[in-house]
Protein backbone atom coordinates (compact mmCIF):
# COMPACT_ATOMS: atom_id res chain seq x y z
CA UNK A 1 0.00 0.00 0.00
CA UNK A 2 1.42 3.55 -0.94
CA UNK A 3 1.76 6.08 1.96
CA UNK A 4 -0.75 8.80 2.06
CA UNK A 5 0.38 12.54 1.96
CA UNK A 6 0.37 13.73 5.54
CA UNK A 7 -1.50 16.92 4.56
CA UNK A 8 -4.40 14.95 4.06
CA UNK A 9 -4.44 12.77 7.24
CA UNK A 10 -3.84 16.13 8.97
CA UNK A 11 -7.09 17.35 7.13
CA UNK A 12 -8.33 14.39 9.12
CA UNK A 13 -7.11 15.51 12.08
CA UNK A 14 -8.59 19.04 11.92
CA UNK A 15 -11.89 17.42 10.99
CA UNK A 16 -12.14 15.60 14.34
CA UNK A 17 -10.07 18.12 16.67
CA UNK A 18 -7.35 16.73 16.93
CA UNK A 19 -5.63 19.58 16.50
CA UNK A 20 -6.59 20.69 19.64
CA UNK A 21 -4.67 18.12 21.44
CA UNK A 22 -1.33 18.67 18.32
CA UNK A 23 -1.79 21.92 20.49
CA UNK A 24 -1.42 20.99 24.00
CA UNK A 25 0.75 17.78 23.13
CA UNK A 26 3.14 20.44 21.89
CA UNK A 27 2.66 23.25 23.78
CA UNK A 28 5.76 22.68 26.39
CA UNK A 29 8.13 22.05 23.99
CA UNK A 30 7.35 25.09 21.76
CA UNK A 31 7.06 27.54 24.85
CA UNK A 32 10.46 26.21 25.53
CA UNK A 33 11.69 26.99 21.73
CA UNK A 34 10.25 30.44 22.17
CA UNK A 35 12.05 31.23 25.23
CA UNK A 36 15.46 30.68 23.57
CA UNK A 37 14.40 32.16 20.57
CA UNK A 38 12.36 35.34 20.86
CA UNK A 39 15.63 36.94 23.25
CA UNK A 40 17.91 36.24 19.84
CA UNK A 41 15.14 38.46 18.03
CA UNK A 42 15.72 42.30 16.56
CA UNK A 43 13.01 44.42 17.91
CA UNK A 44 10.44 44.46 15.97
CA UNK A 45 10.49 41.43 14.37
CA UNK A 46 8.50 39.35 11.86
CA UNK A 47 7.53 35.83 12.25
CA UNK A 48 6.32 32.60 9.95
CA UNK A 49 5.13 29.64 11.49
CA UNK A 50 6.02 26.74 8.98
CA UNK A 51 3.76 23.79 8.78
CA UNK A 52 1.79 26.02 11.15
CA UNK A 53 -1.59 23.80 11.45
CA UNK A 54 -4.30 24.98 13.30
CA UNK A 55 -2.48 28.21 13.74
CA UNK A 56 -1.94 28.11 17.65
CA UNK A 57 1.36 29.35 17.83
CA UNK A 58 1.29 32.72 15.23
CA UNK A 59 -1.86 33.69 17.55
CA UNK A 60 0.71 33.04 20.06
CA UNK A 61 3.51 34.89 18.68
CA UNK A 62 1.05 37.99 17.73
CA UNK A 63 0.69 38.44 21.75
CA UNK A 64 4.20 39.53 21.93
CA UNK A 65 4.41 42.90 22.11
CA UNK A 66 7.63 43.25 19.79
CA UNK A 67 5.97 41.41 16.81
CA UNK A 68 5.10 43.21 13.69
CA UNK A 69 3.54 40.67 11.54
CA UNK A 70 2.80 37.11 11.64
CA UNK A 71 2.46 34.69 8.78
CA UNK A 72 1.01 30.64 8.84
CA UNK A 73 1.55 27.92 5.98
CA UNK A 74 0.33 24.52 5.67
CA UNK A 75 -0.91 22.21 3.06
CA UNK A 76 -3.99 21.03 4.87
CA UNK A 77 -6.93 22.72 3.67
CA UNK A 78 -8.63 21.99 7.01
CA UNK A 79 -5.83 23.23 8.83
CA UNK A 80 -5.77 26.72 7.55
CA UNK A 81 -9.45 26.71 7.40
CA UNK A 82 -9.44 26.35 11.34
CA UNK A 83 -6.34 28.63 11.33
CA UNK A 84 -8.85 31.43 9.75
CA UNK A 85 -11.56 30.57 11.71
CA UNK A 86 -9.77 30.93 15.08
CA UNK A 87 -7.65 34.50 14.45
CA UNK A 88 -6.67 37.31 12.15
CA UNK A 89 -3.43 36.44 10.91
CA UNK A 90 -1.98 36.04 7.45
CA UNK A 91 -2.53 32.28 6.15
CA UNK A 92 -1.61 30.19 3.37
CA UNK A 93 -2.69 27.17 1.73
CA UNK A 94 0.12 25.52 -0.11
CA UNK A 95 2.22 22.38 0.04
CA UNK A 96 6.01 22.44 0.48
CA UNK A 97 8.49 22.61 -0.96
CA UNK A 98 6.17 24.47 -3.62
CA UNK A 99 5.56 27.56 -2.32
CA UNK A 100 7.64 31.03 -1.05
CA UNK A 101 6.56 33.76 0.94
CA UNK A 102 6.87 37.29 -0.80
CA UNK A 103 8.73 38.54 2.16
CA UNK A 104 11.30 37.55 4.29
CA UNK A 105 11.09 36.95 8.13
CA UNK A 106 12.72 37.50 11.15
CA UNK A 107 12.01 34.24 12.58
CA UNK A 108 11.22 31.22 11.00
CA UNK A 109 9.41 28.28 13.51
CA UNK A 110 8.55 25.41 12.66
CA UNK A 111 7.06 22.17 15.39
CA UNK A 112 7.07 18.83 14.03
CA UNK A 113 7.01 19.99 10.08
CA UNK A 114 10.05 19.14 8.47
CA UNK A 115 10.52 15.55 9.03
CA UNK A 116 7.29 14.92 6.74
CA UNK A 117 9.15 16.21 3.99
CA UNK A 118 11.37 13.98 1.63
CA UNK A 119 14.08 16.09 1.36
CA UNK A 120 14.12 18.54 5.19
CA UNK A 121 17.58 19.31 4.74
CA UNK A 122 17.03 21.11 0.83
CA UNK A 123 14.40 22.96 2.98
CA UNK A 124 16.50 24.16 5.26
CA UNK A 125 18.98 26.14 2.49
CA UNK A 126 15.55 26.72 1.00
CA UNK A 127 14.42 28.46 4.02
CA UNK A 128 18.20 29.82 4.72
CA UNK A 129 18.40 31.18 1.47
CA UNK A 130 14.92 32.61 0.07
CA UNK A 131 12.87 33.28 3.86
CA UNK A 132 14.86 34.33 6.35
CA UNK A 133 16.17 37.88 6.57
CA UNK A 134 20.01 38.21 7.25
CA UNK A 135 20.43 37.84 10.69
CA UNK A 136 17.52 36.13 10.96
CA UNK A 137 16.91 33.18 12.89
CA UNK A 138 15.22 29.68 12.29
CA UNK A 139 13.75 27.23 14.86
CA UNK A 140 12.84 23.94 14.38
CA UNK A 141 11.17 21.31 16.71
CA UNK A 142 11.13 17.98 15.84
CA UNK A 143 9.47 14.63 17.83
CA UNK A 144 10.49 12.28 15.28
CA UNK A 145 14.59 11.52 15.28
CA UNK A 146 17.09 9.16 15.48
CA UNK A 147 17.61 8.92 19.20
CA UNK A 148 13.79 8.83 20.17
CA UNK A 149 12.98 5.58 19.44
CA UNK A 150 9.31 5.14 20.50
CA UNK A 151 8.57 7.49 17.32
CA UNK A 152 11.02 4.96 14.78
CA UNK A 153 7.21 3.00 14.25
CA UNK A 154 4.71 6.02 13.24
CA UNK A 155 5.79 6.14 9.81
CA UNK A 156 4.48 2.55 9.68
CA UNK A 157 1.46 3.25 12.13
CA UNK A 158 0.30 6.09 10.50
CA UNK A 159 0.97 5.41 6.84
CA UNK A 160 3.44 8.90 6.07
CA UNK A 161 6.78 9.42 4.96
CA UNK A 162 8.45 10.49 7.53
CA UNK A 163 12.63 11.41 7.40
CA UNK A 164 14.23 10.26 10.11
CA UNK A 165 17.64 11.96 10.75
CA UNK A 166 19.89 12.03 14.00
CA UNK A 167 20.39 15.40 16.16
CA UNK A 168 24.30 15.28 14.75
CA UNK A 169 22.41 14.82 11.13
CA UNK A 170 19.95 17.65 11.67
CA UNK A 171 22.98 20.15 12.79
CA UNK A 172 24.84 19.07 10.00
CA UNK A 173 22.28 19.93 7.54
CA UNK A 174 22.08 23.08 9.15
CA UNK A 175 25.64 24.65 9.06
CA UNK A 176 25.66 23.25 5.42
CA UNK A 177 22.73 25.53 4.88
CA UNK A 178 24.95 28.00 5.75
CA UNK A 179 23.23 28.70 9.27
CA UNK A 180 25.68 29.95 11.92
CA UNK A 181 25.61 29.57 15.52
CA UNK A 182 23.35 26.46 15.13
CA UNK A 183 22.48 24.32 18.70
CA UNK A 184 20.66 21.62 19.32
CA UNK A 185 18.37 21.26 22.38
CA UNK A 186 15.85 18.77 24.25
CA UNK A 187 13.13 20.60 25.08
CA UNK A 188 9.64 19.57 26.56
CA UNK A 189 11.18 16.61 28.61
CA UNK A 190 8.19 15.26 30.35
CA UNK A 191 7.83 11.81 31.96
CA UNK A 192 7.85 8.74 29.11
CA UNK A 193 9.22 11.39 26.29
CA UNK A 194 12.67 12.22 25.16
CA UNK A 195 11.72 15.56 24.09
CA UNK A 196 11.78 17.53 21.26
CA UNK A 197 14.63 18.18 19.26
CA UNK A 198 14.87 21.87 18.89
CA UNK A 199 17.48 22.76 16.04
CA UNK A 200 18.45 26.44 15.68
CA UNK A 201 20.89 29.15 14.20
CA UNK A 202 20.97 32.26 12.86
CA UNK A 203 21.64 33.91 9.27
CA UNK A 204 24.80 35.92 8.99
C1 LIG B 1 2.25 17.31 13.26
S1 LIG B 1 1.39 18.60 12.45
C2 LIG B 1 1.97 20.00 13.39
C3 LIG B 1 1.11 21.22 13.25
C4 LIG B 1 1.53 22.39 14.14
N1 LIG B 1 2.88 22.83 13.85
C5 LIG B 1 1.37 22.03 15.58
O1 LIG B 1 2.38 21.95 16.29
O2 LIG B 1 0.24 21.80 16.03
C6 LIG B 1 2.25 18.75 10.90
C7 LIG B 1 1.68 19.80 9.98
O3 LIG B 1 2.53 19.88 8.83
C8 LIG B 1 1.71 19.98 7.67
N2 LIG B 1 2.46 19.45 6.53
C9 LIG B 1 3.00 18.21 6.39
N3 LIG B 1 3.61 18.09 5.20
C10 LIG B 1 3.46 19.28 4.56
C11 LIG B 1 3.89 19.80 3.31
N4 LIG B 1 4.61 19.06 2.44
N5 LIG B 1 3.58 21.08 2.99
C12 LIG B 1 2.87 21.84 3.85
N6 LIG B 1 2.43 21.41 5.05
C13 LIG B 1 2.72 20.15 5.41
C14 LIG B 1 0.48 19.15 8.01
O4 LIG B 1 -0.62 19.52 7.22
C15 LIG B 1 0.28 19.46 9.49
O5 LIG B 1 -0.60 20.53 9.74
Amino acid sequence: MSTRNATDVFSEWALIDRDEGMESGHAKSVNEMLNIVIPMLKKPFSAIDVGCGNGWVCRKLQAYENCSKVVGIDGSSEMIAKAKQKGTGEFHLSTLPGWKPSQKFDLIHSMEFLYYLKEPLEMLKILFNEWLEDRGVLIAGVDHYLENIASHDWPKSLNVHMTTLSEEQWKQGMINAGFIDVETRRVGIKSGFVGTLAIFGRKP
